[in-house]
């Protein structure tokens, strides 16, 4: 380590220690999600079930709310619901990565916890440089840099980062996101068979690829995994213009399912779905666990969409992760659900069965309301073309049976006008809904659909009121939700 890092270091920690009081008395502060000490968490990075711990690394600029300079937190977990703090992973402290330790992923190896990260450094004219570098640790803590591994190929500017490795027969593979000269995202592919030297073998998807037309100026933080006899690829491509219900926050994220020749090489894929119809989701990643469960983790904010708008700025600290969410394939469609320790979180419960709606006004179910609880409700009978259920003062979910749509409302942070997210779903039978406060989890139809979103109206008000324009009949479960560590 040399005296620049443990510099940086130590002024982050001061950082935190600083602020520590006015970051924990945000009203708007959460109680069982994945936040910053204090400053800026942006992408989780080298998701990992290792030695068995999960490890959970994520993009932190500790200093401000800016994405500026970006270390590499980390936090550890035995059940994916409490988190330990943990020393800071990586900081920019050296030549290659100077202006931010950017995203990447974890592998095992030999018992050692070896992570891939993009070394992100600006020239002294402002240029971008991009450097794939490692990092090793022997016990899962400290990290001793290794330097970069791969360099930038001929074809795509400086945009090149987040590079995430996996195992298949007797190589390693490494996937980047990444811009063509031509402006188009991309995303490449390299191969090693000892981790150090990497061979660029091409790009396997991307804008203009395999019959995808324009898709984007740049894709970012790809991961690639097998799932039910397929290979899945996620990306966030930013440039995709909205197209009726899709892409209508700045950036998207999103997947393909396919088939990866790893040899062509080549990836043949269908079309692209967006992960997350909310508005805060962005550069999501996975890992598997020792029970074969693929997990996935998404940073519950966007860069660029209304930052400087979030209140917490005010309290020293922005973003959260989203809930980790266990991934599964069904006919051809990811399905999300939250993963099922979050249980362990249910403190007291309350149960209404057969509820039936009235169709003059809101109906409020007594002690069904709180700002930290979940929400499960099963559309036993729906005979309406409009089910309804707020939350708070100012989100709303609406089920349009003749449109066939589900809607999700909240109010804009800055201004009381409401804004929303749509999509296409034939019906609707079940609800799973997190709030922690300030956030809105909307699990649908067991993982169909999910809309994760950040609200900022009346962090106090956990009224919950159901509505249905005929007929309707459902069950309700509410646990209050005991806060993590
Ligand atoms: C995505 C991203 C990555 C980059 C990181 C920097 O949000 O822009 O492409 O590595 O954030 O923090």
């Amino acid at each position: 380590m040399n005296q620049r890092d443990v510099l940086r270091k130590e002024k982050a920690y001061k950082a935190i220690e600083k602020y520590e009081d006015v970051v924990s008395n945000d009203p708007f502060r959460m109680h069982y999600h994945i936040m910053p000490p204090v400053g800026l968490l942006n992408d989780p990075n080298g998701f990992i079930y290792y030695k068995g711990t999960y490890h959970l690394f994520y993009q932190w600029n500790p200093f401000g709310t800016e994405h500026t300079t970006k270390f590499w937190g980390h936090v550890t977990s035995q059940d994916l619901v409490n988190w330990q703090a943990q020393p800071i992973a990586l900081a920019p402290s050296d030549w290659f990565d100077k202006d931010g330790c950017y995203s990447g992923s974890a592998i095992e190896v030999d018992g050692k916890l070896v992570i891939f990260y993009t070394g992100n450094v600006r020239d002294e004219n402002g240029n971008r440089e991009t450097y794939q570098c490692m990092a090793v640790s022997t016990d899962g803590v400290y990290f001793e840099k290794k330097g970069p591994i791969a360099t930038l190929p001929a074809g795509y500017t400086p945009h090149f980062r987040d590079p995430k490795v996996w195992k298949y027969q007797d190589h390693w593979y490494m996937i980047v996101g990444a811009q063509t000269v031509n402006k188009e995202g991309t995303v490449v592919l390299f191969s090693s068979t000892d981790l150090e030297k990497w061979a660029f073998l091409g790009g396997i998807a991307g804008a203009n690829l395999n019959g995808l037309g324009k898709f984007g100026y740049m894709w970012e933080c790809p991961d690639l995994f097998y799932l039910d006899g397929k290979e899945v690829l996620l990306v966030s491509p930013q440039g995709l213009d909205p197209n009726g219900d899709e892409f209508n926050n700045i950036y998207q994220s999103g997947y393909f399912v396919g088939a990866l020749d790893v040899k062509q090489p080549s990836y043949t894929h269908g079309r692209f779905h967006e992960l997350d119809r909310g508005f805060d989701f962005y550069a999501p990643q996975t890992s598997e666990d020792s029970k074969g469960r693929r997990l996935l983790v998404g940073w519950m904010g966007i860069p660029e969409e209304n930052e400087a708008d979030h209140p917490t700025i005010s309290h020293n600290w922005i973003h959260a992760m989203t809930l980790p969410r266990e991934l599964e394939l069904v006919k051809g469609k990811l399905y999300q659900l939250p993963v099922e320790e979050l249980k362990t979180l249910r403190g007291k419960e309350v149960y209404y069965a057969d509820v039936l709606l009235n169709t003059t006004e809101p109906l409020e179910l007594d002690q069904v309301n709180g700002t930290v609880i979940e929400l499960l409700i099963d559309v036993v009978d729906n005979e309406s073309d409009i089910f309804c259920i707020e939350i708070g003062e100012k989100s709303k979910i609406v089920f349009d049976a003749s449109k066939e749509r589900l809607t999700f409302q909240r109010q804009q942070f800055k201004q009381s006008k409401q804004e929303e997210r749509r999509c296409h779903l034939k019906n609707i039978n079940k609800i799973q809904l997190f709030r922690d406060v300030s956030s809105i989890e909307i699990f649908v139809n067991e993982g169909e659909a999910v809309f994760s979103s950040r609200i900022f109206d009346n962090p106090t008000d956990g009224s919950i009121r159901f509505f249905a324009s005929a007929e309707t009949k459902i069950n309700v479960h509410k646990w209050s939700i005991k806060r993590a560590t």
